[in-house]
């Protein structure tokens, strides 16, 4: 087994019959999909992307709509990065508003990754991605820049300026000495016009299971004030 699924099956097993998920998006995630579908569980779950709803339906794992559900027992997502407190970025996929969206919803966010993806500052090895609206592209990515030393990419696929499943761009941004702050820098981006979210999650993740190839599995918990 690979490190992903290690993590994937240890966070499978925290799953009870009635749970309603929130169902987070990647290829740690797919394998995640898979484990709950062979457990053959009575559940239910907001997924975080047409690509994971289509993983589900396949899978026969029933779909719930975001917007008739008030809370979420437990929501298993992947992660691009993490730091020792728990502070994460996300977005690899292009998933990130609605992962935060059901994040956010849940009592309870468990995420599941390598121990490689573990660091002690953000951004340096993974870029930062931050969705916004294709009108204000050029202007939030000189802000970026300008404002807080950010290299800014526009995401690509297949030659043109790639789309989120909400419609919209993102920008990949590199910081060359890391985040320092993640929360102010995110709440700083976020009050720009034009950026739905960003892919910085603090304060939202409850564990990390971290899973190596070996089959063992190390645990990251946040600390609570
Ligand atoms: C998607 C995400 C993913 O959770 C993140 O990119 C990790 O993906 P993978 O499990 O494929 O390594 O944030 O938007």
């Amino acid at each position: 087994m690979t490190g992903k699924q290690v993590a994937a099956e240890a966070a499978a097993a925290l799953v009870e019959d009635g749970m309603r998920l929130g169902l987070g998006t990647g290829t740690t995630v797919d394998h995640l999909l898979v484990a709950l579908a062979v457990r053959r569980l009575d559940i239910s779950g907001v997924p975080t992307s047409e690509q994971t709803a289509a993983r589900c339906r396949e899978l026969g794992i029933a779909l719930l709509d975001p917007n008739d559900v008030e809370r979420l027992d437990l929501t298993i997502d992947g992660a691009d990065e993490l730091t020792p407190g728990l502070v994460l970025t996300k977005g690899g996929g292009g998933a990130l508003v609605r992962e935060k969206v059901v994040a956010a919803m849940s009592d309870r966010v468990v995420i599941i990754a390598t121990p490689d993806k573990v660091v002690e500052r953000l951004g340096v090895t993974f870029p930062l991605p931050i969705e916004v609206v294709p009108f204000g592209v050029g202007y939030v990515a000189r802000r970026l820049e300008h404002e807080h030393g950010l290299e800014v990419e526009v995401r690509r696929r297949n030659g043109t300026e790639a789309r989120t499943d909400n419609g919209n761009a993102l920008l990949d941004c590199r910081a060359p000495a890391g985040i320092e702050d993640p929360a102010a820098l995110d709440a700083s981006v976020a009050r720009m016009p034009g950026v739905v979210d960003t892919g910085l999650f603090v304060d939202l993740a409850d564990l990390a299971i971290l899973g190596s190839s070996d089959g063992s599995t190390r645990t990251i918990e946040r600390a609570r004030d």
